[in-house]
């Protein structure tokens, strides 16, 4: 397939929209790199966890954020899931825990934490072409990106994705306490002041609910060409 240089694909959506595995099957699919934002906010609130940091401590966590952005690396094999490194050391597991998920939102709306990733996804993204998902990618991030999705499903059916995804990996949440750390999500990161998870009202907007991500990414390649993007 081929994609014009310097392609970028914003991919949106609320948690546990599917944008994750939709975006990873997209870059491979196209051979372009992945920028997972949400891996960047979430290393950025482990460091913070493990600092002590406050989440309302606006400078502390700045310097957090530059951290991070100094330090991050992602590797994504072809035939395995995306692996998250700090400098040398992997938190691929560590970012996705129970800690982070509920200190993430918050932490996330720190402007001084956005200024920083906003400038390491746009590094990340610009040359080269990607697939950039995340909350604020279409809107905020890039927003001349020439094809924008937004992937959306009800909050029932991504919190049981979420319990699955959980359960899966030997996590112990029920599906109550699932249901209530999702919609705390949607709610903070729906309602904060700075650049929130919003659809750009040039986006194309897929509900996820009982579609397989092959279909999915099948739906995108069509718009991509549709739109002469790529051939
Ligand atoms: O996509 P995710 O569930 O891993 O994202 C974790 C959190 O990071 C999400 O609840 C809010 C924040 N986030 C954000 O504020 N902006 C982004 N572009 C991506 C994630």
């Amino acid at each position: 397939m081929e994609t014009g240089r310097d392609l970028v694909i914003a991919i949106d959506g609320p948690a546990a929209s599917g944008k994750s595995t939709v975006a990873i099957e997209l870059a491979r699919r196209l051979g372009l790199s992945l920028v997972d934002s949400g891996s960047m906010y979430r290393a950025v609130t482990l460091v913070a966890l493990e600092r002590e940091v406050p989440f309302d401590a606006e400078d502390p966590l700045r310097e957090v954020a530059e951290w991070v952005s100094a330090n991050f690396r992602m590797e994504t094999p072809v035939d395995d899931a995306p692996r998250v490194f700090l400098a040398d050391r992997e938190v691929t597991d560590e970012i996705r825990s129970s800690e982070v998920g509920k200190a993430v939102s918050p932490v996330s709306a720190v402007p001084g934490v956005r200024d920083e990733m906003v400038r390491l996804q746009r590094c990340l993204g610009g040359p080269g072409g990607a697939v950039v998902e995340g909350r604020d990618i279409g809107t905020a991030v890039f927003p001349e990106a020439p094809l924008k999705v937004f992937l959306e499903a009800p909050a029932d059916e991504r919190s049981c994705r979420r319990f699955e995804e959980l359960r899966g990996k030997g996590g112990n949440a029920t599906l109550e306490e699932v249901e209530a750390e999702i919609a705390k999500r949607d709610s903070i990161d729906s309602s904060r002041e700075h650049s929130p998870l919003s659809r750009a009202p040039d986006a194309l907007l897929i509900d996820t609910s009982g579609i397989g991500v092959g279909d999915v990414v099948d739906a995108i390649i069509s718009a991509l060409r549709e739109r002469g993007l790529i051939s």
